[in-house]
């Protein structure tokens, strides 16, 4: 949702626990409390929506402001959970970059999954690149068990249900089909980003993915960058992604 001059808005809670200050839950009950104010008012309210430039303070404290935004691209390795902490005290992709600064990944790729994910501690972008409404394109590589037929892959492109409802229109092309070991590698083109997203497509056409890499969210890419590292991305880079909105 926009405000009349453009920007973003979005719930306040949203904003706090992006920012990374707390989470969700606690920036509601803060809320609640009367411990948040936007632009020096209090705000009670719940479903209060705000957008990322609003001066907002939690206890007279300004969220993140100080800190300085920082964005990471990442080939990120097999076996690496795609989240900040894990429970069962496997690595994380924010294991892999030396930062002293708060940073989260921006969106999920599977334990098993490789390739480029960003990670940064800028609340903006991360709604941005999620957003569905925003469109941005990842290209995924899929090796699948089984010899893929073109009409099968029509259908994966025209959407396939997955829990009940369509996936979006989609590009994808046969890269390789060897019959030899059974297996087919597919580059399939989608702008979603639901959880197990191309693997439940490729389920969805009766297809198991044994290997799953991304290899660029909008016109980024791995070039460069080896499995298991990473680069800064430039200011350049962060304001050419506003740009991607299709
Ligand atoms: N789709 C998946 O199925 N897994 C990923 O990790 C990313 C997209």
């Amino acid at each position: 949702m926009y405000n009349l001059l453009g920007d973003f808005m979005e719930r306040l809670q949203k904003i706090i626990a992006l920012s990374g200050y707390c989470s969700r839950r606690k920036a509601e009950e803060l809320i609640q409390n009367k411990k948040v104010k936007v632009n020096g008012e209090i705000v009670t309210e719940m479903g209060y929506k705000a957008n990322y430039s609003d001066f907002i303070e939690i206890e007279g404290n300004p969220i993140n402001k100080s800190e300085d935004k920082v964005y990471y691209l990442l080939n990120k390795p097999r076996g690496v959970v795609a989240t900040v902490s894990d429970e069962k005290g496997r690595k994380t992709v924010v294991d892999l970059i030396k930062t002293n600064k708060r940073i989260y990944p921006i969106g999920r790729l599977d334990y098993d999954t490789t390739g480029i994910i960003i990670l940064t501690n800028d609340g903006e972008l991360t709604n941005f690149l999620t957003h569905p409404k925003n469109n941005i394109e990842k290209v995924y590589v899929a090796k699948i068990k089984g010899l893929i037929t073109k009409e099968e892959l029509r259908k994966l492109c025209n959407g396939v249900i997955i829990n009940g409802k369509k996936t979006s229109s989609a590009k994808a092309k046969i890269l390789k089909i060897d019959k030899k070991t059974n297996t087919s590698v597919v580059e399939l083109i989608i702008h979603e980003g639901k959880n197990h997203q191309v693997k439940n497509m490729f389920n969805a056409i009766g297809y198991d993915v044994l290997k799953l890499k991304r290899e660029s969210i909008a016109f980024l890419t791995l070039d460069g960058v080896k499995s298991g590292n990473y680069r800064e991305l430039s200011i350049k880079e962060v304001k050419k992604l506003y740009g991607e909105k299709k």
